[in-house]
């Protein structure tokens, strides 16, 4: 080889190696020179100190996540053209998710969806919690998961970049018994993949749903969700009442509105949809497995996102209540069916149906649920 360009094959490489981020003193070795994890600062709450952490892939897949409300407030995916955007809705500034967040990214909790009335009964004992959506209570109340400051800690290993994010919920808070301590793990993969696994451990009987609430748009919030297509594996649903409620049953979705097994544009049924589609999926599954719950695409940018979870339900709600109101990142307006959320979770109001799949965690047991946003191009 000429010296002149084994010199410079040996510079670029040093460059290379130089260009890493730093990842909380650890030192990347050859497989991790093209992951990347940096923390940033994004202000105080509760007097604690908020950062932002963007993690980037070696396919320039980057997912900016915040330890307040464990929000994730960012993630960038190529287009068919190669061109990176911005796929979900959120803010730029810390303080606009503290003055009226409607849950962006955020992972709510103790029990993501709604219970009746704000009450169940467990063991003999009457709970009661907020009534902060008309009568009834939703994710996780008046100061939910979604509104505290998350411990964090970066991780990193050869084939991903990641984050522990863990709180302990005291006993009482929000009216939920038990110290619930919980841990959230964001991992950023090479396979395009932003892996969530959330764990939880109680000293007291409690119930336990969470879920990440993003709400995505694969053509940047630059126009609305209709022409997305979606489909759900899922042939059944909970029937809810009019305070959006489970009834019990769980009606078929094959021949109405609800039923997405064939992929379809979001746009085609809605209008036969009253206030549009807000609905918690039976995702057809035996186990607790990590099967295929969901697959998002969009014609207009060829982005798609499938959606893998442990979780037994997927509530799908397609942006009903953006109403123009809220001007998020880049001063984009969020209009009606500007976002669309798939969360993976267990059934609305479990603790009061005992025919629903168990929601109780017990001292002892461990919660466990994995969900994995796999990202791509439509073929
Ligand atoms: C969930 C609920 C919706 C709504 C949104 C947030 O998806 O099911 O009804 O509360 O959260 O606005």
């Amino acid at each position: 080889m000429k010296p002149f360009l084994r010199m410079f094959i040996l510079l670029f490489l040093g460059a290379s190696l130089f260009s890493c981020h730093d990842s909380g003193g650890k030192h990347e070795t050859a497989d991790t020179l093209t992951l990347s994890i940096m923390k940033s600062p994004f202000g105080f709450v509760d007097n604690k100190e908020v950062f932002l952490y963007t993690l980037t892939n070696q396919n320039d897949i980057t997912v900016k996540i915040t330890n307040y409300g464990g929000i994730i407030t960012q993630i960038w995916t190529p287009d068919k053209d190669g061109n990176p955007g911005d796929i979900v809705l959120g803010y730029d500034s810390l303080q606009e998710y503290l003055d009226n967040n409607p849950y962006f990214g955020a992972i709510v909790g103790r029990y993501a969806n709604r219970i009746a009335k704000g009450t169940f009964t467990l063991d003999g004992k009457t709970h009661t919690l907020a009534t902060n959506d008309g009568n009834n209570h939703l994710h996780g109340g008046e100061k939910g998961f979604d509104k505290v400051v998350w411990d964090s800690k970066e991780i990193q290993d050869s084939s991903y970049v990641g984050l522990d994010l863990t709180y302990l919920s005291k006993d009482g808070e929000e009216g939920y018994p038990g110290n619930l301590s919980v841990k959230v793990t964001y991992l950023l993969t090479n396979n395009d993949e932003l892996k969530t696994v959330i764990t939880a451990t109680t000293d007291q009987a409690c119930p336990v749903n969470l879920c990440n609430h993003t709400y995505f748009n694969l053509s940047k919030a630059d126009t609305n969700v209709l022409g997305h297509i979606l489909s759900i594996v899922a042939a059944q649903l909970t029937n809810v009442d009019n305070e959006m409620i489970p009834t019990s049953d769980l009606p078929p979705v094959a021949g109405t509105p609800m039923d997405f097994n064939t992929p379809h544009q979001i746009g085609t049924r809605i209008h036969h949809v009253k206030g549009g589609y807000d609905h918690n999926y039976v995702l057809d599954k035996t186990e607790k497995d990590l099967s295929l719950a969901a697959t998002l695409s969009d014609p207009k940018s060829g982005r798609k996102v499938k959606i893998y979870t442990t979780q037994p339900g997927i509530q799908f709600y397609s942006g009903n209540f953006l109403d123009g109101t809220i001007k998020g990142k880049e001063e984009k307006v969020y209009k009606k069916h500007y976002g669309l959320c798939l969360e993976t979770q267990h059934y609305p109001d479990s603790p009061n149906h005992s025919k629903f799949p168990n929601t109780i965690l017990r001292p002892g047991e461990e919660y466990r649920e994995i969900t994995v946003y796999k990202f791509g191009i439509m073929n």
